[in-house]
């Protein structure tokens, strides 16, 4: 359909679902096991609501704001997704070029489908900034060469993915063919050093063969300082599931949290992170003065995105939402996901009664203990 006629996310959504190959689709849908966390993610969303007030001077309503200092249009991101080139013959430039121009920020995954450079080239300003998505090497050195080069590139943050130490249990994913032979690049090796290693690779389908060297013996007592030893660019951990995590990450003096089970990809039955983020905000509101918050996991409407900022986030991320825009309709696909969020956003906030992010705050949302229809 012309893009005019996707007027929402899930839109968007349906669309690239009819149109991907299935073994792309697997890949891109799949979740844990069950999918609980998977669908719980988007569904929490539905057990908060609005104090919206009345009789505010909302003219002139902004929908911008920052992460990490850096201007977004909206306090939305691209999270971190791997072969985004399943989808689309540029894939990862189409979100280099539609964030761009929507005034958005994307994380690069480790395991992209374009190198690193490639992606760093697209940039269409010299100053648009772009993040890293970091897994970690399990050899220190070539973890080492991996983020000296992303500095060397001009990447301006790095997000280390902690939620991923081995390969999950992603069924759909399993059932389709593997898929990565075209797809090589400098940031994915897919050939495992030990047999066993490898037999897990063969059965867990695409995303076992990506993550199958990442560390899986990282702690806060060693790894934070040893990522301050090799870079000056803010280190933001991706992947905290539970208030206790939280508290630790801003102990450990990290730049920035994202609250976040990998879209339900890695644990079933891990919260949804609006869940996290609203026992940390009740729990430990102190959190939110050390260090910026994200969340990422079922985002798919201005008043999820408002909600979580209600509740002290600083911005959101979506992952699959624009995997889905970039596969259907390339970069002016992405453009559009966040014209869509943003009309979105600016409704809700005029009908909250605030005219710039800052002014959203806790009392403007309420949990309530049933579920709607
Ligand atoms: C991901 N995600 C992810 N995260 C990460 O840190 N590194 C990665 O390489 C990937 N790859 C990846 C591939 C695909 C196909 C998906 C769907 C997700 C997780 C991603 O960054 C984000 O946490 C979730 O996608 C957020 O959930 P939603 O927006 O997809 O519901």
């Amino acid at each position: 359909p012309p893009l005019s006629r996707i007027i929402n996310v899930q839109d968007m959504e349906e669309t690239a679902k009819k149109l991907l190959p299935y073994k792309a689709l697997a890949y891109y849908a799949s979740a844990a096991d069950d999918s609980i966390t998977h669908i719980e993610n988007a569904r929490a969303f539905s057990r908060f609501f609005f104090h919206p007030r009345v009789m505010r001077s909302v003219s002139g309503c902004d929908t911008s704001s920052t992460i990490l200092g850096y201007k977004t249009s909206i306090p939305v991101y691209i999270s971190g997704s791997a072969l985004a080139r399943l989808g689309h013959p540029l894939g990862e430039v189409n979100f280099t070029r539609g964030a761009y121009k929507a005034g958005i920020i994307q994380m690069v995954s480790t395991n992209a489908s374009l190198s690193y450079g490639q992606i760093a080239a697209a940039r269409c300003s010299s100053d648009q900034p772009l993040f890293f998505q970091l897994y970690k090497h399990k050899n220190d050195t070539t973890a080492a060469k991996r983020i000296q080069e992303i500095e060397a590139l001009g990447y301006n943050a790095i997000f280390l993915t902690v939620d991923t130490l081995v390969p999950s249990n992603r069924e759909m994913d399993t059932r389709a063919p593997h898929y990565l032979e075209d797809f090589e690049n400098q940031g994915t090796k897919r050939k495992s050093d030990s047999k066993d290693d490898q037999e897990e690779v063969d059965i867990l389908g695409t995303a076992g063969g990506l993550i199958i060297n990442n560390d899986n013996d990282m702690t806060w007592e060693r790894t934070i300082p040893w990522m301050r030893s090799v870079t000056r660019l803010p280190i933001i951990i991706k992947g905290v599931q539970c208030v206790a995590d939280a508290v630790l990450a801003a102990e450990a003096g990290c730049d920035g949290i994202v609250l976040s089970n990998h879209g339900g990809r890695q644990l079933d039955y891990s919260l949804p992170p609006l869940e996290v983020l609203y026992k940390l905000h009740e729990e430990h509101p102190e959190v939110f003065k050390k260090t910026e918050v994200y969340i990422d996991g079922g985002i798919r409407r201005g008043t999820d995105v408002l909600k979580a900022l209600c509740l002290g986030a600083k911005a959101v991320g979506l992952g699959r939402a624009f995997l889905y825009a970039q596969s259907a309709y390339g970069e002016t696909g992405v453009v559009h996901l966040v014209r869509i969020l943003q009309r979105e956003i600016r409704f809700g906030m005029h009908s909250l009664g605030v005219r710039s992010i800052d002014q959203l705050s806790p009392e403007m949302v309420e949990r309530v203990d049933w579920q709607p229809a």
